[in-house]
């Protein structure tokens, strides 16, 4: 039995102070959740969320990370940084980091083997972009990403893996795809572990859905077998909107 994940992607939005604010808020609301629960806010902020969170169901998460644990790497934040902060969980190959940034599968993937190896969880994007989705070719593009994203990975490392399928025409859009279309590409990564892995491995993988989640369609895409969680932009912003997809309804 799988327990559904939903985390909260604060992407480049709120000072300290705001975060703060948001984290106290949600902290106290989500309380009694069965769900498990993570919000990634910015780098900036992670020292004080954490500190509101302290005690808290809430796990602390961050956006991105470095592919080197130290070094000649002007901007970057390394792992160790994060795990001093208290960080458990991080976001990798994010679209954004992908398509804005430039990251490709090989970066991506040293990511995630850096982030497990010093404990943490990550949470490895794929999804298709719209001109790949025209082209016939969300498959080929998601398997991909999956294959090379876990290139190195072991089977008993796997229980520190979450994937998020986040088809790129669908985030901060508006644009859902339907529970029934996403189920479909779930099932698709499903089926790949399996394959790489073993088919108790792919039943034991949590694989959320992100682009445009929100609490009138949480419930639904929830609904399919195949969806455990959400990752969650523009509605993680606040309580109001964050809180009803922390609790979906399971109908
Ligand atoms: P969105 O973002 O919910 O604002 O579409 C999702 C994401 O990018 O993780």
């Amino acid at each position: 039995m799988r327990t559904p994940y939903i985390a909260g992607n604060w992407k480049m939005h709120k000072t300290i102070g705001e975060a703060e604010a948001l984290a106290g808020q949600l902290r106290s609301a989500v309380a009694n959740t069965a769900h498990t629960v993570m919000v990634a806010p910015p780098f900036t902020a992670l020292q004080a969320v954490g500190a509101v969170l302290k005690g808290s169901n809430i796990k602390l998460g961050a956006q991105n990370m470095a592919a080197e644990e130290a070094g000649a790497h002007t901007g970057e934040i390394s792992v160790l940084m994060l795990k001093d902060l208290g960080v458990e969980a991080v976001i990798l190959g994010h679209s954004e980091r992908r398509h804005t940034y430039g990251e490709n599968n090989a970066l991506i993937n040293a990511k995630v083997k850096l982030a497990i190896q010093h404990g943490l969880t990550a949470i490895l994007c794929v999804g298709e972009t719209l001109e790949e989705r025209e082209a016939g070719r969300v498959n080929a593009v998601v398997e991909e990403q999956l294959e090379l994203g876990l290139d190195g990975v072991s089977e008993g490392q796997l229980g520190q893996v979450v994937i998020a399928y986040e088809p790129v025409w669908a985030i901060g859009t508006g644009k859902t795809a339907t529970p029934e279309d996403a189920d479909a590409v779930h099932q698709i990564i499903r089926s790949r572990l399996a394959g790489l892995y073993s088919q108790a491995a792919a039943d034991a993988m949590v694989i959320q859905y992100g682009g445009s989640v929100k609490p009138d369609n949480a419930s639904g895409l929830m609904a399919k077998p195949n969806i455990d969680g959400a990752l969650v932009g523009g509605a993680s912003l606040t309580v109001e909107q964050f809180l009803p997809i922390v609790q979906y309804d399971k109908g």
